[in-house]
């Protein structure tokens, strides 16, 4: 039986901050922003914004009753989760109104856990095809003020239905993944910022993706032609391009051009919006089916990458119709009706986060407007109100 991913739905906040700005602000070349690391716009989060509520956002507007009664479970991936103890996934099933009989569980592991997510509610609809999983990747990356990673930050998250007979994308069994204890990236429990290098973060991305690859190959006995393109973690757009890169000589000379040409629309999305750790490979498979050329029974390759280090290769064959399922989705007119801030404003923005649990203080959510917003902490609790 096919399971597969249903549909799917992104979000992410109102405000955006132009990169070549940033440069500027920081006395960097603007074409080391805009060329060298691939970025153009990058979302900004005011205080009445987090994974939950963004996770929440981005499931409205997805959800059918019949998605409502038939989901048992909700996945919530993340790695800038709310709390220590409590997952995402429960906050979510009240404030999107899911039946009490449901299974809710917080995923972590760096930006790969919304793969782990959707290949365990993959296997679960498989056991059970009356059911549907909700998984939601959120994240917010957050670096810091004036570091060599502010200009990768970005957040939003992707929610997804996973169900039998799919109306998008049938996930195939192929999958290759890889696990590693490297010390490239990680955040420590006191801390609101990652600690991160850069650069042997960006060469095990590299090297994970050249080693699944071949072992991808051995084990499925797909060759890279057999593709219709790639979807790409992609902490910032250049690192699809220097993953996919190593491979391409693999591929006809007429294949290498399609390759490439759907790579620029699997990172149309992210260059707008930057890295949202766990859902930026759904982001990026949202941009390319929303940009790129590719009809019904292609095979779209998906990579997953966390550092830490834990990556993922399988593939996807979208289904007849499945333009439909995106139909109703407009991302890039979403993104473009965005208001962008000035450096100061994102500056701003960036530093009136609400991390002291031990204040009662009240975010500036603006509860007259639709959405779902963190209201402010109250002894303690993380408050919320969901106004959809
Ligand atoms: P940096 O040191 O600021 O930049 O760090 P750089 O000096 O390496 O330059 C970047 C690129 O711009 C280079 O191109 C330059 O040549 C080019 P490359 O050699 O890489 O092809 N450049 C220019 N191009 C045109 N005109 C110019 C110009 N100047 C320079 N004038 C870095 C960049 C991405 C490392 C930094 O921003 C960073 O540390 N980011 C955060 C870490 C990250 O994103 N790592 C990616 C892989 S790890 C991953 O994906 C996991 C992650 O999502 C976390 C998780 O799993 O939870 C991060």
């Amino acid at each position: 039986m096919a399971v597969g991913i249903d549909r799917m739905n992104f979000y992410s906040p109102q405000y955006a901050l132009d990169l070549v700005a940033l440069a500027q602000a920081r006395g960097d070349e603007p074409d080391k922003y805009t060329i060298g690391i691939g970025q153009s716009v990058q979302a900004v989060v005011p205080n009445y914004e987090d994974v939950v509520t963004m996770g929440v956002n981005a499931a409205e507007g997805l959800l059918t009753a019949a998605d409502r009664a038939a989901i048992d479970m909700v996945i919530f991936a993340t790695e800038s989760g709310i709390d220590n103890s409590k997952s995402g996934a429960v906050y979510a099933q009240r404030l999107l109104g899911l039946s009490a009989n449901c299974r809710t569980i917080e995923m972590k592991q760096a930006c790969y856990a919304g793969t782990y997510g959707l290949m365990q509610a993959k296997d679960y609809v498989t056991l059970h095809p009356d059911k549907k999983v909700l998984v939601i990747a959120a994240d917010i990356a957050r670096y810091g003020l004036a570091t060599a990673g502010e200009v990768t930050q970005g957040a939003g998250a992707v929610a997804m239905i996973v169900a039998a007979d799919p109306a998008l994308a049938v996930i195939a069994d192929d999958s290759v993944y890889r696990s590693e204890d490297v010390a490239d990236f990680w955040r420590p429990i006191d801390s609101d910022t990652a600690i991160v290098d850069g650069h042997l973060s960006t060469d095990v991305y590299k090297r994970f993706f050249a080693e699944i690859w071949q072992s991808y190959k051995g084990q499925s006995g797909h060759a890279l032609n057999d593709f219709a393109g790639f979807a790409f973690h992609l902490p910032y757009t250049k690192m699809g391009k220097k993953a996919l890169d190593q491979i391409l000589p693999e591929a006809s000379a007429d294949q290498q051009v399609r390759l490439q040409e759907q790579l620029v629309a699997a990172q149309a999305y992210s260059r707008l919006v930057g890295n949202l750790y766990t859902g930026s490979v759904y982001l990026s498979l949202l941009s390319l089916l929303k940009e790129g050329r590719q009809t019904a029974g292609d095979r779209l390759g998906i990579f997953s990458f966390g550092s830490g280090a834990e990556a993922e290769l399988y593939s996807l064959t979208l289904v007849p119709g499945y333009e439909q399922a995106l139909a109703d989705i407009d991302i890039r007119t979403d993104l473009a009706q965005r208001r962008l801030v000035t450096v100061a404003e994102y500056e701003t923005y960036f530093q009136s986060q609400l991390f002291d649990s031990s204040q009662n203080q009240r975010t500036q959510a603006p509860l007259d407007q639709p959405g779902c917003y963190f209201l402010g902490w109250q002894a303690g609790q993380r408050l919320y109100q969901n106004n959809q």
